[in-house]
């Protein structure tokens, strides 16, 4: 056992028991309710980076909830990382499929983690990861091993889109300013084969309502001479993809960066059984573009998925009636050098074409970003692939993912340097579901790789 896993071996259940702390507080971002649970924890994270040793702590208020700075400045010579991370997470809904009280983390053993895993909303997005980072910093510091300067950046609004982000980091630019971005708020393949997320995909996400009568009507009276806005409203999403599924809004894959055979080849080579997948998720088929496997299909294609759809009467028995409106809130997941204000624009015009006379639609639309890629030849990505071979025992894949974590690629534009996404999550670890958890071993794995690559950022930094 060397020094560091060492350190990690003695401090384990403290560590487990301070982000316990953390995960007991209901962070949720989306529902205003929980404002002073969001404050609090704000101090919590504020508090554990001052713990640790960090200066400069502060709690950066915004038009929404506050982002928690934070450094060590050793040497203004030496490169400074940045670390992301966010402290809100999702709502716990729906509650009856917990097994154990959200906010009451508790560890439990699962067939992928017979060591144990900490269940709990946030254990692994994002709480659970980003504390690795205060923990791997707090060894450095204590061990006097800091070999480059730290920043931290926490924010409390990355579940509802970061709306108050881009103002902040433009408005703070040089307190913030940073030679890599490190954020552990993805996944890897598996425990015994590490992979490092190389891509995100952007988002556009709508919400569409439309409106038939000025009122609900009489099914009997009316049914059959006036316009159904929930079957239009279903009519024009049917349409909104042909029959290999792809999608027909004019120029939507005008922009898409193709993947080269070799990308592809590539890509291919990541373990994938298509037959454990379905049975994991209770599927009998997959389904999806045409042309493209499940691997690409959900991270490399540009998407459009309905999230929900309401309207007319949902209560219980039946009501006989010809509702005034339906609604659907339409997110659309992009890809490489797709303008999500372009998307938005495109999906307008055409969902607006679509329309019958008979009924008119509102269109709004919510938050959106553009996809990120991180570039393989980047002294980030070297640092984090020889951080994972070490405490692996085996070269991590590159892998693009499929989720989105919109303000990376506006940290790009605004600060000029590259994300590194070095996620120790699972996609088996439920996050934004019931029953989230994060793996004892892959949060004691995560403290342990991070040191690492500060160590070869620095070097490699040098040398560059
Ligand atoms: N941490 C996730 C994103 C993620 C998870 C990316 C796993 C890749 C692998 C993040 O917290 C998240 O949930 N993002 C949202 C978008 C946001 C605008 C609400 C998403 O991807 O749906
Ligand atoms: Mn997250
Ligand atoms: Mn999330």
């Amino acid at each position: 056992m060397n020094t560091l896993q060492k350190y990690i071996e003695t401090h384990r259940n403290r560590f487990v028991e301070e982000l316990f702390d953390l995960l007991r507080t209901p962070s949720i971002s989306a529902d205003s309710d929980y404002k002073p649970q969001i404050a609090k924890t704000a101090k919590q994270v504020a508090s554990a980076l001052e713990k640790i040793g960090c200066d400069h702590v502060q709690e950066i208020q915004t038009q929404g909830n506050p982002v928690v700075y934070a450094d060590k400045i050793i040497d203004t010579k030496l490169p400074t990382v940045l670390v992301y991370g966010h402290y809100d997470v999702q709502p716990a809904d729906p509650l009856d499929l917990w097994e154990s009280e959200p906010f009451e983390p508790t560890i439990k053993n699962t067939l992928i983690h017979p060591e144990g895993a900490i269940f709990a909303r946030g254990a692994c997005d994002d709480k659970g990861q980003f504390f690795m980072h205060v923990k791997a910093i707090e060894y450095l510091i204590t061990t006097n091993q800091l070999p480059c300067n730290i920043k931290f950046m926490v924010e409390g609004e990355e579940e509802i889109g970061s709306p108050s982000l881009e103002a902040t980091i433009k408005e703070y630019k040089e307190l913030f300013k940073n030679d890599v971005i490190l954020i552990s708020d993805t996944g890897m393949i598996s425990n015994t084969q590490p992979s490092i997320t190389t891509g995100l995909r952007g988002l556009s996400y709508v919400e569409v309502e439309v409106t038939g009568p000025n009122r609900d009507l009489h099914s009997g009276f009316y049914g059959g001479a006036v316009a159904n806005p929930i079957n239009i409203l279903s009519k024009m999403i049917a349409e909104l993809h042909d029959e290999n599924n792809k999608i027909t809004i004019p120029g939507f894959y005008d922009d898409v960066l193709e993947l080269s055979e070799t990308d592809r080849e590539e890509m291919a080579k990541a373990p994938f059984d298509q037959q454990t997948y379905n049975k994991s998720i209770a599927i009998s088929k997959e389904a999806g573009e045409k042309g493209y496997s499940t691997l690409e299909r959900s991270s490399v294609r540009p998407t459009l998925d309905v999230n929900g759809i309401w309207g007319g009467y949902i209560g219980k028995g039946a009501k006989t009636v010809l509702p005034s409106k339906a609604y659907a809130k339409i997110s659309m997941r992009l890809v490489a050098n797709q303008d999500p204000d372009k998307i938005t624009e495109l999906f307008t015009r055409h969902f607006l074409s679509l329309a019958p006379e008979s009924v008119t639609v509102k269109i709004t639309p919510h938050h959106g970003g553009k996809a990120y890629l991180t570039p393989l030849d980047s002294i980030g990505y070297q640092a984090a692939h020889k951080a994972y071979s070490q405490t692996f025992k085996t070269p991590p894949i590159p892998q693009p993912s499929g989720g989105s974590i919109p303000i990376v690629s506006l940290f790009n534009d605004v600060f000029g340097s590259h994300t590194i996404l070095m996620g120790f999550g699972l996609n088996t670890d439920a996050i934004h579901s019931p029953n989230e958890h994060f793996g004892l071993f892959n949060f004691f794995k995560g403290i342990e790789t991070i040191p690492y690559f500060y160590q070869h950022f620095t070097e490699l930094y040098k040398n560059s």
